[in-house]
């Protein structure tokens, strides 16, 4: 096994520490992917939530959902949201709703149809799943994982299911105090990764 040096470990951990550390952490590009193009979906509502609890923590993050985008080609407006949105994004975060047990097709057609070394190649990820069910969209989670690990991104390991979504929402798109204090956790990590 490979050992560090002891001095880079400890100028690891003063640096880690730093004020100025952190305030290159925030200034990280960040962008919410809501994972399906399905109006009224749940996952855009989280996607939201994400973005409120990130902005909240001084972090402006974008939105960006399927809805109403021609993933299958190449169109201008594509590359435009290409070039603006997803090239200079340095911390990506997945929304996914659980379709037929796995994240939906229209994501995966997105990803196919960008330019992957520019947009994803070591890049970073957080993935949180969507469902009505009670798996959550495990399976989903680990097959997107899968994917952009491929793609030669780097997966951050705390991949929040989050089941019976439908209970868990109010009709103001606010989720309830657990599911909160689950997403502080989640982003807290994501932010020192
Ligand atoms: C095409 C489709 C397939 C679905 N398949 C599943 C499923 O396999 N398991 C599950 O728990 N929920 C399933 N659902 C329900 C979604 O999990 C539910 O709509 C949830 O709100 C997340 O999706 P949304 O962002 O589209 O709202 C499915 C919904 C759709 C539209």
């Amino acid at each position: 096994m490979q050992k560090s040096l002891p001095i880079l470990n400890y100028w690891s951990k003063i640096w880690n520490r730093h004020p100025a550390f952190n305030a290159l952490l925030i200034y990280m590009v960040y962008t919410i992917i809501s994972g399906t193009n399905r109006l009224g979906s749940q996952s855009e509502k989280v996607a939201m939530e994400y973005q409120r609890i990130l902005f909240e923590k001084s972090i402006d993050a974008k939105v960006f959902s399927l809805r109403n985008v021609d993933v299958l080609h190449r169109t201008p407006d594509f590359l435009k949201i290409e070039n603006e949105i997803l090239i200079p994004t340095q911390k990506f975060i997945f929304i996914i709703p659980e379709y037929n047990g796995t994240f939906p097709g229209v994501l995966k057609a997105m990803i196919d149809n960008s330019d992957i070394i520019k947009v994803w190649q070591n890049k970073k990820a957080l993935l949180t799943g969507i469902s009505s069910g009670r798996a959550g969209n495990l399976r989903g989670m680990d097959h997107l994982s899968a994917s952009l690990h491929y793609m030669k991104m780097n997966v951050h390991h705390n991949k929040l299911p989050i089941s019976s979504i439908n209970k868990l929402i109010d009709p103001d798109g606010r989720l309830d105090s657990e599911t909160l204090k689950e997403i502080d956790e989640q982003l807290n990590g994501f932010i020192n990764f």
